[in-house]
């Protein structure tokens, strides 16, 4: 029996070896953590299971049948982050340079398909050179096979993908229809061809952090949600994310315990509008001033910065935010914000998470930049998403709410639940200038007239009290009440329930 535990024990320590030391000492000079390390810093000390430890390729093409590490470049398994389920891979650079086999891909496979029968979150550590070139069709077909899973998954339980290396080819499309992508800032990059073949084929001349780096990820393609400084970091933050996100699309959002008081007052909040109304000021210091403990998860933040977008707590619920932000173009919506929330939103709709909207935003960005790159298609899937969520919707408008950006912004006519609006608010067609200059054309070269007209729309509908008359706003609200109303407006909608119309899905102008 002795002898059977020794060689046990042997097998294993062969396997949590992966790839050798020397390559684990290569990975780590190079600053990246190796896919064991990474787990036992995502999941709760000792909870990490790990499956297919010993699985071995069977490719025998290109002297392949000489060279086998068990364990065949990825580790997963299943573990907690606090105490929740989740089940987890980790691609492992050190072996085979974590390039995808067909049983490499079985071993995912595996694991995506207990996520998805146990209903609870699944995320991926990519660090890999993509498809495995010994093996050929068998490497893309196991791609395919992953692929069809994270689809089936969509919708149903999270899926988190985090790059923290080279994600390359194949690779990079599990990822893409994933929940999530986080990026390591410096050590990973993402692409679907590298630098030499773009060299090869466009002649441009481009290094890898310039085609695919986080600081491009971010800020330019948005393919990535944020990037953090290092493994360390990227791990801590996805406990983090997790403890905001429920399990799957029919369980309740978690509820962490807080000592923030529902009903606090915000005084401060009386006096963030400034007297001009052209003068911006921080959306986020009202997030952060009326969630729990100013707790925001923050997503996409260095992209389309003109619309805050991620999740926070009242009264320990998760909550989406979604809120104009003033600081950047006025908070105007334009085809990368749209397209930004509209994500955000479906998410969120996905998963049973309310949605909490701040509205400050002068319309539609104007001008043929936009309309070429396809500003109808791109705000239409914003005014989508917020259509079609049945989640709880509580609106606070802020200051402007102008032209089809009101509508777009969970107003009352898309099934808004619970709509106000500060003192500050200005619910028009268009701002008061540009309204009379083309109602009172005629007097144009009289400025003395323009500006009392204009006075006297600004009186008449730049208010919230014209959509208050109407019932399109339900309260006009102090700003240091806006923790309190929020908060009871999301207990009185915890029951609610509503249904769109039977259909096979949406098509939402992708
Ligand atoms: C097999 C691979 C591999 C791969 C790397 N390795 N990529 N083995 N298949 N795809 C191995 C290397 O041979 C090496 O083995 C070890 O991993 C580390 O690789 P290095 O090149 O030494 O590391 P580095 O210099 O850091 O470069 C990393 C890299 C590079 C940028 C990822 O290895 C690379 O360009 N690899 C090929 C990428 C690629 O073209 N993949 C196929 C994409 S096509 P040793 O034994 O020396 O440690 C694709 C199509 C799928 O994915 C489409 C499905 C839709």
């Amino acid at each position: 029996m002795n002898d059977i535990l020794t060689e046990l024990e042997k097998r294993r320590d062969t396997a949590r070896l992966g790839g050798g030391q020397k390559r684990i000492d290569a990975q780590h000079e190079r600053g990246k953590l190796t896919a064991r390390e990474r787990i036992d810093l995502l999941l709760d000390e000792n909870s990490f299971e790990e499956f297919d430890m010993y699985v071995e390729h069977r490719c025998t093409d290109f002297g392949m049948e000489d060279k086998k590490i068990p364990g065949d470049g990825v580790v997963t398994g299943w573990g907690t982050i606090n105490g929740r389920v989740v089940y987890v891979f980790a691609k492992d650079f050190t072996v085979f340079g974590g390039s995808l086999s067909k049983t490499h891909a079985e071993k995912i496979m595996k694991i995506q398909d207990m996520a998805l029968r146990n209903r609870a979150p699944i995320i991926g550590l990519f660090d890999a050179g993509g498809a495995r070139i010994q093996e050929g069709v068998d490497a893309l077909g196991g791609y395919g096979e992953v692929f069809q899973r994270n689809v089936l998954s969509s919708g149903v339980i999270p899926q988190i993908s985090v790059i923290m290396g080279p994600c390359a080819g194949g690779d990079v499309y599990s990822p893409a229809m994933t929940d999530f992508i986080f990026m390591v800032e410096d050590t990973s990059y993402m692409f679907v061809t590298g630098p030499e073949v773009v060299k090869t084929v466009t002649n441009e001349e481009v290094t890898s952090e310039e085609l695919g780096g986080a600081s491009i990820h971010t800020t330019k393609s948005s393919i990535a949600d944020k990037g953090y400084k290092n493994d360390v970091e990227a791990m801590l933050q996805m406990r983090r994310l997790m403890d905001f996100l429920p399990s799957n699309n029919q369980s309740d959002v978690p509820v962490l315990p807080t000592s923030d008081g529902a009903e606090r007052l915000e005084a401060s909040l009386d006096s963030l509008i400034p007297e001009n109304p052209n003068q911006p000021y921080d959306i986020r210091e009202l997030i952060t001033k009326v969630v729990d403990e100013r707790d925001f998860f923050e997503i996409q933040e260095k992209f389309a910065a003109n619309i805050v977008v991620g999740f926070a707590r009242i009264e320990g619920q998760t909550v989406g935010v979604v809120a104009n932000q003033p600081m950047v173009l006025a908070g105007v919506l334009d085809s990368d914000a749209s397209r930004k929330a509209a994500r955000f939103v479906r998410f969120c709709d996905c998963f049973n998470i309310p949605l909490v909207t701040f509205v400050d935003v002068p319309g539609f960005l104007p001008g043929t930049d936009q309309e070429y790159g396809g500003l109808i298609k791109h705000g239409a899937k914003l005014l989508f998403a917020f259509a079609e969520a049945t989640v709880p919707k509580v609106t606070v408008i802020t200051r402007k709410a102008y032209g089809g950006a009101y509508d777009v912004m969970s107003s009352k006519h898309i099934r808004g639940d619970v709509n106000y609006a500060w003192p500050t608010a200005e619910i028009a067609v268009m701002g008061a200038k540009g309204a009379v200059e083309i109602i009172h054309r005629k007097d144009a070269g009289d400025p003395c007239k323009i500006a009392e007209l204009t006075k006297s729309y600004e009186d008449r509908f730049c208010s919230p009290f014209v959509a208050a008359e109407r019932g399109y706003i339900d309260e006009v609200i102090l700003p240091r009440n806006t923790r309190k109303r929020i908060s009871r407006a999301l207990n009185m909608l915890k029951n609610k329930k509503i249904e769109n119309p039977w259909k096979k899905h949406d098509n939402i102008p992708l």
